[in-house]
């Protein structure tokens, strides 16, 4: 019988929500303790974290996570992986530029990166390499250190919105890569390694693998956020990297029509099932104002990214408004944020970067 993926991860979260964790009043996820629910096939990974003061709980409590979730039907292996404090982090034996194989499950953390952020759609053409680029200069503009990386290896665009197509990295010594600097971030992309128009077929586990060493043999240096545009869709290459990556949230960006926001769900389902958090939903291309009569045309039907926002509970970052210029410009290498630094564009992102900002400050 096929691995039935959604129910057995609904099973576990269930499973998880009547676990108490003792010594606090909720369940093991209300306590924080289990930060992310891997499944590969019948192979179930659960990362957790103890708080230093009920290590002495460790023995117990793993072995009741073991033993219930190994009673789901479809499951085969429980594995329980410690993730070690924030403060002990950088000496986690998990770490390090090589990182494990491709395909090895399991959450990790980027040496020198704060936080990761993955921008992802349901379907394509939404406009998340726009958001992805804005965002990332954004955060730059209040006063970040930031990296983006074009996951799309399918269809790389931020080159072009950037600018860079003609730059290669180059590799060092050490067999890692070096970033291409653009306007100050720090950036890699398959376009930069491809020749213009050479076809490449990509089977998942090159995919799986050329990821992996963008992530973890990359020199990013010391970055408070890395940006990723994700490949539209919520497919295995999006799994494979919403789970091997100790992601700190994703954002989604959605068109407002009503197929879109189908999409959505899909998005916001990836992150939930792989336990990253939803900094919220960004909604682009939601109007049109005529520059001549400043009448408001709304381009799409729809109940829009606020309602979904809404019945997700998760928070609605902005909406973006149909402009010709964010599309020439950004198809001429000067994204708005640098061409129109002060146009309202740019003001949107930048309250998207703050509220993003602070909601990881918080957590
Ligand atoms: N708010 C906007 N106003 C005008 N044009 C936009 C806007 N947002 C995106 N575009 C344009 O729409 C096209 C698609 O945008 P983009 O490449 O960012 O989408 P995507 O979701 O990353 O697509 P894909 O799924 O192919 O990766 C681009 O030409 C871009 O310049
Ligand atoms: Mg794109």
């Amino acid at each position: 019988m096929a691995f039935d993926k959604a129910r057995v991860l609904e099973q576990i979260q269930s499973t998880l929500a009547e676990i108490p964790l003792p010594g606090t009043p909720g369940n093991v996820v209300q306590a924080g303790l289990v930060q992310r629910v891997i499944a590969h096939e019948g192979e179930i990974t659960l990362v957790v974290e103890f708080p230093p003061e009920l290590t002495n709980q460790q023995g117990s409590v793993c072995e009741r996570l073991e033993e219930e979730i190994g009673q789901i039907d479809g499951v085969q292996k429980v594995t329980v992986l410690h993730k070690k404090p924030e403060s002990s982090a950088e000496e986690s034996p998990t770490q390090g530029a090589q990182g494990p194989g491709p395909n090895t499950v399991g959450a990790q953390d980027i040496p020198g990166v704060k936080h990761v952020i993955a921008v992802a759609s349901g379907k394509g053409g939404v406009g998340k390499s726009t958001v992805a680029v804005n965002l990332a200069m954004a955060l730059q503009k209040i006063g970040k250190k930031v990296g983006l990386l074009d996951a799309d290896v399918y269809g790389p665009s931020t080159p072009k919105m950037l600018g860079t197509e003609e730059d290669r990295p180059q590799a060092t010594e050490r067999e890692t890569i070096l970033p291409i600097e653009s306007h100050g971030l720090q950036t890699m992309s398959i376009g930069y390694l491809l020749e213009e128009d050479s076809p490449v077929i990509w089977r998942g586990p090159m995919v799986t693998g050329l990821l992996r060493q963008f992530l973890f043999q990359v020199e990013w240096g010391e970055l408070d956020y890395l940006v990723l545009d994700l490949p539209p869709g919520t497919g295995d290459a999006q799994l494979t990297l919403v789970q091997s990556l100790s992601l700190a949230g994703g954002v989604i960006v959605t068109t407002p029509q009503d197929v879109a926001l189908l999409d959505v769900q899909r998005g916001i389902q990836m992150f939930q099932r792989t336990s990253v958090p939803i900094l919220g939903v960004i909604e682009n291309m939601s109007y049109f104002q005529c520059p001549n009569c400043d009448h408001v045309t709304e381009i799409f039907p729809g109940a829009g990214g606020e309602g979904i926002s809404q019945r997700y509970s998760v928070p609605f970052l902005g909406q973006i408004p149909l402009e010709p210029t964010t599309a020439i410009q950004g198809d001429s290498g000067n994204p708005v944020m640098v061409s129109q630094p002060d146009g309202s564009l740019a003001s949107t992102m930048i309250s998207i970067a703050h509220q993003i900002a602070e909601s990881l400050v918080k957590k």
